[in-house]
Parts: structure tokens; C-alpha cells; sequence
């Protein structure tokens, strides 16, 4: 077991049709419940951490957490930073032990972004790291930044070729109508992502990685437990996971998932709850979190990323 990078993960999931995961983690319990998924379904995994994730958990503790998980379950891990905002946060991921970092300069002009991202790329590249960079902006909430859906912008592909040949990235996000949160359409809204475009940047970057973000389904059987033991989330809807299956199938070689699993372990724990109001050692109802992290992460490995047994 080893932490290794995206280069290999992404050129089999590229040429085998499906997409690898890449979830969240901000505590002990996610990182176990992620782990123990791709060690049960032998499929690949990419554990990312955000800069609120860093500041929530302290760097030191999710290194050492990550560690501990490839050690108990004896497979291999790529450690993400998602969403890295500048260079200096990327720097200190690469130097902190990171295989990869996504660089954000998706909210910058086209040349500022360009330029952001090559210097990481060079400093990563150097450092034996992989870098992601991201074009078009998403809507939704990500670290406290709330971008409207009329602030978001689709990903324009006749400009893909031109930021990763300047950049030099090793994958690309893009934005075709997925967005962060639990809240990604509004009521009455029909889910639709632009497949055409996808398609389009597919063209352009032949056997190149493209990720998507904002990709949790934001399952209703959660949902349901949620609110039905107190919680309230009314509205909350996702990407339906039939549209992010058949993206897998095309150049998405990386799908982020966080809502899902914050969703999921609140609702095991609402309910855990509620059914043992005597409980009050955490080890009781954080047991039933991070069995529903095990779950979810299982059934997306099998049912909408397609990569159990590609490890
Ligand atoms: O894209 C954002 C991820 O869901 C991470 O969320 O910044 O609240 O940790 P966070
Ligand atoms: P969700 O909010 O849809 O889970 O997206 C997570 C994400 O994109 C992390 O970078
Ligand atoms: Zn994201």
C-alpha cells in the first residue's frame, strides 16, 4: 500500500469506462467508512481535503489519519487538495506529502488563471505531485464562497486546449451544470447537465482526465431520514446518478462527492438519536456515521462510478 498519484488511476479509468471517486474526508470516522468501501469493492480512491477541511481537522491529523487508514486496510490512496486557492496552499500540501492538488483559479480572468496554475504545475511536476485545474465556475457554496447560478459559467471548449497546453495540468474540471451543496436545482427544476459540451472538450483533449465537481445525487432516502427525524432540508435536491454514470463512461475520470456524505452520516446519526435517547457516548452514534459512509460510498463505487474491482 502506497499513496500514489492520479496518473495510472486516471489512464485506466479513461480507457475502462468509468470514473474514479473522490470524496471528502474531515474526520476519523469518514476517512475509515471511505477506506474500508474501496478496500471491500477493490476499487480505486481519491481522498480529498479542503482548505476548510485543514482548518476544521488541523493538517497534521488528516496526513496521520490517511496514513493510518492505508496501513489498516492495505490499499492505496492519492491524497487530494480540492479547491487549493493559491499557490501557497498548494506549496504546502506538495511539501506536506500530498500526491495531488487541484489549483482553483476558475473565478480569475482566463490569463490569470493560466498563470496561477503553471506555477503550481511547475512546483508540483518537480515534486513528483499532480495538479488539477479548473475552467467555467460552478454554482453553489464551497469554504463559505456562495456563487449564484447566475454568477456560474459554463466551461468554454474552444479554450480547453489552449490552458493545458500553457499549463501543463494533468486533469481539468469543468463545469456543465453541476454545482456544490445539497441544493443544486430548484424545486421543479429538471436536472439537465450539458453533455454537449463535455463532449466538445472530449473532442478537443483526446484521452484527457476531466473531473467533475459537484457531483453528489443528494440521495433522497437520506434526505428523507433527515428530515424525518428532525432535521430540515426541504428542497434538497442533487444530480440524478444515471447522468453521472454515463458521464464516467466518457472522458470524466474523477467525480467529487461530499454532500452525500455529510447528508448520510447526519441522517444516521439524527436517527441514531432519536431511537436511543439513553445514549450518550459518541462512539455509539459515530459508529452508525460512519456505517453510513460505508454505504453510500459502496454504492456509488458500484452503481454510478462503475470502478469496483478496477483497483
Ligand atoms: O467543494 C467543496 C467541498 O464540498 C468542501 O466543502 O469547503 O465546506 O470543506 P468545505
Ligand atoms: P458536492 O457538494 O456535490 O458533494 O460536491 C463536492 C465537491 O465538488 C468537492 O470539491
Ligand atoms: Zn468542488
Amino acid at each position: 500500500m502506497a499513496l500514489v498519484t492520479t496518473t495510472e488511476m486516471f489512464k485506466k479509468a479513461y480507457h475502462g469506462g468509468y470514473a474514479v471517486g473522490a470524496f471528502n474526508v474531515n474526520n476519523m470516522e469518514i476517512i475509515q467508512g471511505i477506506a474500508e468501501a474501496a478496500r471491500d469493492q477493490k476499487a480505486p480512491l481519491i481522498l480529498q481535503v479542503s482548505a476548510g477541511a485543514r482548518k476544521y481537522a488541523k493538517p497534521a491529523y488528516l496526513r496521520h489519519l490517511v496514513e493510518a487508514s492505508m496501513e489498516d486496510t492495505g490499499i492505496d490512496i492519492c491524497l487530494h487538495l480540492d479547491h487549493g486557492a493559491d499557490f501557497d496552499i498548494c506549496k504546502d500540501c506538495i511539501d506536506g506529502g500530498f500526491s495531488s492538488v487541484m489549483i482553483d483559479g476558475s473565478s480569475k480572468s482566463f490569463e490569470d488563471n493560466i498563470a496561477m496554475t503553471k506555477r503550481v504545475v511547475e512546483y508540483a511536476h518537480a515534486h513528483g505531485v499532480v495538479v488539477e485545474g479548473e475552467l467555467g465556475t460552478l454554482a453553489g457554496i464551497e469554504d463559505d464562497v456562495n456563487v449564484s447560478s447566475e454568477d456560474s459559467s459554463y466551461t468554454k471548449p474552444e479554450e480547453v486546449e489552449e490552458f493545458v497546453t500553457r499549463t501543463g495540468v494533468d486533469s481539468l474540471a469543468i463545469a456543465i451544470g453541476t454545482s456544490h451543496g445539497a441544493f443544486k436545482f430548484k424545486e421543479g427544476q429538471k436536472p439537465q447537465l450539458r453533455f454537449d459540451i463535455l463532449e466538445e472538450v472530449a473532442k478537443r483533449l483526446p484521452e484527457f482526465p476531466i473531473v467533475l465537481h459537484g457531483s453528489s445525487s443528494v440521495m433522497p432516502e437520506y434526505v428523507k431520514i433527515v428530515n424525518e427525524f428532525g432535521g430540515r432540508m426541504p428542497g434538497a435536491i442533487g444530480i440524478p446518478e444515471e447522468m453521472l454514470r454515463e458521464a464516467a463512461k466518457m472522458a470524466v475520470c474523477k467525480i467529487n462527492i461530499d454532500s452525500d456524505l455529510r447528508l448520510a452520516m447526519t441522517a444516521a446519526i439524527r436517527k441514531h438519536m432519536f431511537e436511543h435517547p439513553e445514549h450518550f457516548d459518541p462512539r455509539q452514534y459515530l459508529a452508525d456515521g460512519r456505517q453510513a459512509i460505508y454505504e453510500v460510498v459502496s454504492h456509488k463505487m458500484k452503481y454510478v462510478l462503475g470502478c469496483s474491482e478496477k483497483a
